[in-house]
């Protein structure tokens, strides 16, 4: 059979097992099967690449791959979940890297051949653009999550206006080497400006908005590589791009919805800087607190308990111990649900990866605005480890940092059970009114160990 024919079913097959990959991956239900699928679909593409007329020998694709699971594996079973977002920043940068220096390489081949204003020269002038200014934005937002460089939005004089003329500069480039022939002396001065436009786009913003930053630096990574596709007439990787531009863009409103930012906020940046902003710790209010002890009995006892659970639960690594506690509940006749906030944690579905890597069932994982109508009826709010998705401020303080929130409506449940280690405040850095209300008892520890002395308590109960 023809090769150009099995290469091009193969680019078929695996951009269907990408749109399906999608596609199961947006419920938690069938997202592993949706990652699995991806997988497929990714080695089904490289395989039909390596299959390419223009391939001309293996060993140095072999040596790179090596190299590059010589570095992946290790990252991937290493690095904590907490530390995903960071992860994906610096794959981003790495990803966008490559996909601009392609564009210098095929534009040394290409450009003289090419006529002045055709459409592939435009098609790489993007190509390159995108990816170099994702490069270099991809690791600021590293940096800024990993704490290497202040999170705090980084802000001077004429930012704009610098912003903008650098941004011109670029596209003055680009049109150059579009619309004169012989003009690869530009081609420096181009990356330059593109590498330096990224920095400038996330310096003025703040760590609180970075995860938001990277869903959308993964859509110009997906920009980047369908303008790739159309340079290098690749259907695929013109497929491929379209899906991880678009899908990473949806994701970056829906995040900026679930935290009642502002898009144009997050993309414009000088935002984000809550947590530098706020200096509303704990106040002097006394709270109640109770020991596992005393609080095993009042979850035995309950006929409804809504788990929340939060970032503390990822950090302190509780989840197991959560599911633990949840079967004892259910075997004791508790009926037992746990309610997720989109931006529970530090990424994108972080509670419920969790949740599902600790055997919890699905059906038992309800979205905010499901749950908040039963919470009047609920007897125990038990929040482990969570604090700005459930802070009453966003819902009644117009003047909090965090106010228009969406929030899982745990004071409203008869009983609010707290587990966390202090009266720190959480990702936002402001005081929550939830831990003074007469309701509520704070049981102070680190998650996992408090979960498992109420597993403990309940079954010498
Ligand atoms: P947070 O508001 O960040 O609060 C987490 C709480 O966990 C802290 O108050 C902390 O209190 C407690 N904690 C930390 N380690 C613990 C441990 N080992 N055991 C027990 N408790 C522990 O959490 P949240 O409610 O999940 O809210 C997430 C926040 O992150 C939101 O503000 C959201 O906007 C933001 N954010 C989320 C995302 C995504 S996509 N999920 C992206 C960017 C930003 P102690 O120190 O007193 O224990």
């Amino acid at each position: 059979m023809d090769t150009e024919l099995i290469v091009q079913a193969a680019y078929l097959a695996a951009s269907g097992l990408f749109i399906l990959a999608l596609m199961w991956m947006s419920s938690p239900k069938t997202a592993r099967r949706g990652v699995r699928c991806a997988e497929v679909g990714t080695v089904i593409a490289i395989a039909g690449t390596l299959l390419r007329h223009d391939v001309v020998g293996y060993d140095l694709v072999l040596i790179a791959m090596l190299l590059g699971a010589a570095i992946g594996v290790p990252m991937a079973y290493l690095m904590p979940m907490t530390a995903i977002p960071q992860r994906t920043a610096i794959s981003h940068a790495f990803g966008a890297l490559a996909v601009g220096l392609i564009g210098i390489a095929e534009y040394y081949k290409l450009a003289s051949g090419l006529a002045p204003g055709s459409f592939p020269l435009w098609a790489l002038m993007l190509e390159m653009l995108l990816g170099f200014l994702t490069c270099t934005a991809s690791l600021i937002a590293f940096a800024k999550l990993q704490e290497i460089m202040p999170t705090r939005p980084i802000m001077f004089a004429g930012q704009r206006l610098v912003n903008l003329l650098v941004f011109g500069a670029a596209l003055a480039f680009a049109g150059l080497m579009i619309f004169l022939p012989n003009s690869s002396q530009y081609l420096p001065w181009f990356v330059a400006v593109a590498l330096l436009f990224g920095v400038l786009l996330v310096i003025p913003i703040g760590g609180a908005d970075m995860p938001t930053v990277i869903a959308l630096l993964n859509s110009y990574a997906g920009l980047a590589c369908s303008a790739m596709g159309f340079a290098l007439n690749n259907k695929l990787l013109i497929v491929v791009g379209a899906l991880d531009g678009t899908s990473g863009f949806i994701l970056a409103v829906i995040m900026c919805k679930a935290m009642n930012r502002s898009f144009s906020n997050v993309l414009f940046g000088g935002f984000g800087q809550v947590a530098a902003a706020a200096s509303g710790g704990a106040d002097d209010r006394p709270v109640r607190s109770m020991s596992a002890e005393e609080a095993a009995p009042v979850l035995e006892l309950a006929s409804s308990v809504v788990i929340i659970p939060g970032y503390g639960m990822a950090v302190a690594q509780a989840q197991h111990r959560v599911a633990e506690l949840y079967e004892h509940l259910e075997e004791s006749g508790v009926e037992v649900k746990f309610a997720i906030h989109p931006v529970a944690g530090r990424m994108p579905g972080h509670m419920n990866v969790l949740l599902a890597e600790a055997d919890v069932p699905y059906d038992k994982l309800v979205e905010l605005e499901d749950i908040n109508p039963e919470m009047p009826q609920t007897d125990v709010a038990l929040i482990i480890g969570a604090n700005d998705t459930i802070n009453p401020a966003a819902r009644d303080d117009p003047n909090s940092v965090i106010a228009g929130m969406p929030i899982i409506e745990a004071d409203k449940a008869k009983t609010v059970m707290v587990i966390k280690r202090s009266m720190s405040a959480g990702f936002a850095g402001i005081d929550n009114p939830i831990y003074y209300l007469d309701n509520t008892q704070m049981l102070f520890g680190d998650a996992k160990k408090m979960t498992e002395q109420l597993v403990k308590e309940l079954q010498e109960l």
